[in-house]
């Protein structure tokens, strides 16, 4: 099988090498990849919104499925174009991908089939979505309903943030994104991120983890793209995964469908586990970066047999085992992330610190010269499993601090809270 992987990042970095670990796959082409990437696939400078070079390319090289990892060109019709020209995708419709696209879509689908959620208001002027602000009080949570790269959420403890955040998002600080808002009610709980791989009628579980938002120990500062994980999340016991696919995600499916748009590709369901049960936050239509690089860790199956079957719409057929580990990842970023970091610091070390037997999947990296270097905000993952979190958090350590790249820096507590019920528990 010829594969065509659509995407640069850690999580990519990580389907990379589980992929390139399968029996199945003759080639693997990766665009546009990144050095860590370049280890297991052949790169191709490919812009990944550029549709039309990606089909031709697709038809040229003969390429049996094609893997999107990010959100941005399934909400562009990626998928739908490969599809069009006979190209089996693993990655939703345009139509499907408004569950992570459009807030509001998400929140409207929810209230009509019932699936728990917070309670909302849709606005598109400032003046109604303060009204609803002050009508409620705070704490309150104000969304740009598009796409603004995990920055339109202000989680408001006061009425003043709240309304600090409505003008924002309606004075243009994330575009065409916040033409429109959705304020909601602020949910209670400890939060979860479920996956389920689907084919438009079957959703099959695949897995949990837990991400570090945050950018420092602690869970203070800024919220970023996520600075570390590990699966599985102690809270999604075997009841609460029933419950989830029950009240949450086959309503979902069965909407989606009703609704002329199935769902195909990686439903990622970000979850409140509050006292009265799940509660969705949010859907995303692709794997987490990084929940991706932990998941690609524990999971024994052939991911290509499981990505063909969704394409094919075969997943009722199919099921899930997963290596009795926990995995737990560590994000290194540049410093000044989440702002704009620096480029172009050499990054040395890395292959003592893969000897400590751990995974290391490139983010934000690039040659210089041959040498290994920053481009970008995250930059690495070190990933390792073990018996317990605390084995796993100290193998990730331990290869972090080989890693000889004073311009970076990483939480030092990733797993802190399954630690600390390990050992409550212990
Ligand atoms: P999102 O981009 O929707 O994932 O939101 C980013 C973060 O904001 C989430 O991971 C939560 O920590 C927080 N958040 C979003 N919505 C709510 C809510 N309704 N109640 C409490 N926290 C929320
Ligand atoms: N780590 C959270 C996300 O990928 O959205």
């Amino acid at each position: 099988m010829n594969v065509l992987l659509i995407g640069s990042g850690g999580r990519e970095h990580a389907l990379a090498w589980k992929i390139a670990a399968s029996p199945m796959l003759t080639r693997l082409f990766a665009a546009p990849g990144n050095p860590g990437i370049a280890a297991e696939a052949e790169c191709v400078p490919l812009s990944m919104d550029d549709h039309e070079a990606i089909a031709a390319f697709c038809r040229d090289k003969s390429i049996d499925l094609v893997v999107v990892g990010p959100e941005a060109p399934l909400v562009a019709g990626l998928g739908d174009r490969l599809r069009e020209a006979g190209i089996r995708v693993f990655g939703g419709s345009a139509a499907a991908a408004r569950l992570e696209g459009s807030k509001g879509f998400t929140k409207d689908l929810c209230a009509r089939y019932g699936i728990p959620t917070a309670a909302y208001g849709r606005f598109s002027d400032a003046a109604a979505a303060k009204a609803y602000v002050r009508e409620h009080g705070a704490p309150i949570v104000v969304k740009a309903d598009g796409l603004a790269a995990g920055k339109g959420v202000a989680v408001a403890m006061t009425l003043d943030e709240a309304l600090s955040a409505i003008d924002a998002c309606f004075e243009g600080s994330f575009g065409a994104a916040g033409a429109e808002v959705v304020v909601e009610e602020f949910l209670e709980g400890e939060e979860a991120s479920f996956f389920c791989l689907c084919d438009g009628t079957t959703a099959l579980p695949f897995g949990s983890a837990q991400d570090h938002k945050r950018v420092g120990d602690g869970d203070t500062g800024p919220n970023t793209g996520g600075m570390g994980a590990y699966s599985p999340a102690p809270v999604m016991t075997p009841a609460m995964v029933e419950r989830t696919m029950k009240e949450i995600v086959e309503p979902t499916m069965r909407g989606m469908a009703e609704m002329g748009c199935p769902f195909s590709g990686v439903l990622f369901a970000g979850l409140m586990i509050s006292e009265a049960g799940p509660k969705l936050i949010e859907y995303n239509v692709r794997f987490g970066d990084p929940e991706c690089q932990v998941l690609m860790m524990r999971l024994k199956d052939d991911i290509l047999v499981l990505m063909q079957a969704a394409a094919d719409g075969q997943l009722a057929h199919m099921s899930v085992r997963w290596r009795d580990e926990v995995a737990l990842t560590v994000v290194m970023a540049a410093k000044g992330y989440p702002g704009t970091p620096d480029r172009g610091s050499v990054i040395r070390g890395i292959d003592a610190a893969a000897a400590e037997g751990v995974e290391i999947f490139h983010a934000g990296t690039a040659l210089n010269d041959g040498q290994l270097v920053a481009n970008g905000g995250r930059v690495l993952n070190v990933t390792a499993t073990g018996r317990s979190v605390a084995e796993a958090q100290r193998k990730a350590y331990a290869a972090v601090a080989r890693i000889d790249w004073p311009e970076g820096f990483c939480r030092r507590d990733i797993g802190w809270r399954a630690v600390a019920r390990e050992k409550a528990g212990a």
